[in-house]
C-alpha cells in the first residue's frame, strides 16, 4: 500500500476530463495534475519534442514521489509512452483513441476518429488502427484548432460548434455510426456533439476504461492508498493559469516552470 500521489499530465486542460473519472473511481487517492500549457498544443510539436516534454514532466512528477504516472494525453501516449517506460521504473498508464471497441461494435463498418495531427501520424496509432480496424473503414480527421479554442475559453462558442460540424459532417455522409474522441480535450465537447450528431452515432470516449485500468494496476502492484479520507488534488500549469481557471478555482492553480 502507498499513500504517495498519482501523477497526471496533459498539454493543457484536456487531462482534467480523465482526472474527473479517476477522482470518482479513486476518491481517497492524492493527485498531482500538470497542464503543460506553455508548450501546448502538443499536436503541433514534432515526435521528438513531445517525448522531451513528456520526459521532463515525468522527471518532475517522479521527484514529487509519484507512485504511478497517468499520461492523460493521446498525443503524448502515442508518441512518448514507450520511451517513458524505458527510462523510468514506475508504472505508466496512457490513453489512446478507442478504435478497438468502436470497430467491434460498428454496424455500418465505418468509424470516425477525431484526434490531433500528432496522434494520427504516430506509429502507435497506425499500429492500433491496422490491427483492430480490419474490415472496418476508419475515417481519420484532425481536430485542427479545437485544443487551442478550448484552452482559450471558447468551449461554448458558436465558432467551435461550426468547426466541429465541418469535421464531422463528412463522417456522417460516409456512414460512420461511431465517433471516437481521440484527444482528452474533446470529451468537453460532448454536450455540443450530442446536440449536432444524428442520434444513431455513438460517441466513444475511453476515460472511464482508462481510470479502471489505473485502478487495476494499483491493485496488482499493491500501490493503492490506505487513507480513508478524501484525497487532495494539486494543480499546476506551466503557462498562463487562465485556461485552468475555467475548470478549477483560481486559488487552487499553481504555476510551475519545467524547461
Ligand atoms: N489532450 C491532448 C490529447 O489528448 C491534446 C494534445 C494537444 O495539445 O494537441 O491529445
Amino acid at each position: 500500500m502507498s499513500d504517495r500521489p498519482i501523477g497526471v499530465f496533459d498539454s493543457g486542460v484536456g487531462g482534467l476530463s480523465l482526472l474527473r473519472e479517476l477522482r470518482s473511481l479513486l476518491p481517497n487517492e492524492d493527485f498531482i495534475y500538470i497542464s503543460d500549457n506553455a508548450f501546448a498544443p502538443y499536436g503541433a510539436l514534432s515526435p521528438d519534442d513531445i517525448r522531451k516534454r513528456s520526459q521532463a514532466l515525468t522527471h518532475w512528477l517522479c521527484e514529487q514521489s509519484c507512485k504511478i504516472i497517468v499520461v492523460a494525453c493521446n498525443t503524448a501516449t502515442t508518441n512518448a509512452i514507450e520511451s517513458l517506460r524505458k527510462t523510468h521504473p514506475i508504472p505508466f498508464v496512457g490513453i489512446e483513441p478507442a478504435i478497438k471497441p468502436a470497430a467491434l461494435q460498428t454496424k455500418t463498418g465505418v468509424v470516425g476518429v477525431l484526434a490531433t495531427k500528432g496522434t494520427l501520424s504516430s506509429g502507435l496509432f497506425h499500429q492500433t488502427s491496422t490491427s483492430y480496424g480490419q474490415g472496418v473503414r476508419i475515417l481519420e480527421k484532425e481536430g485542427k484548432h479545437l485544443v487551442e479554442m478550448i484552452e482559450s475559453g471558447k468551449l461554448h462558442s458558436k465558432e467551435i460548434e461550426q468547426l466541429l460540424q465541418s469535421y464531422i459532417q463528412p463522417m456522417i455522409e460516409q456512414g460512420a455510426d461511431h465517433l471516437v474522441l481521440g484527444c482528452t480535450h474533446y470529451p468537453f465537447l460532448t454536450p455540443i456533439l450530442t446536440r449536432i450528431l444524428p442520434q444513431h452515432i455513438k460517441i466513444v470516449d475511453c476515460n472511464g476504461a482508462v481510470a479502471k485500468q489505473v485502478e487495476r494496476v494499483l491493485n496488482k502492484r499493491e500501490l493503492g492508498c490506505e487513507s480513508q479520507h478524501l484525497g487532495n488534488i494539486t494543480y499546476f500549469c506551466t503557462g498562463d493559469s487562465q485556461s485552468m481557471r475555467q475548470f478549477v478555482s483560481s486559488d487552487e492553480v499553481n504555476t510551475l516552470s519545467i524547461p
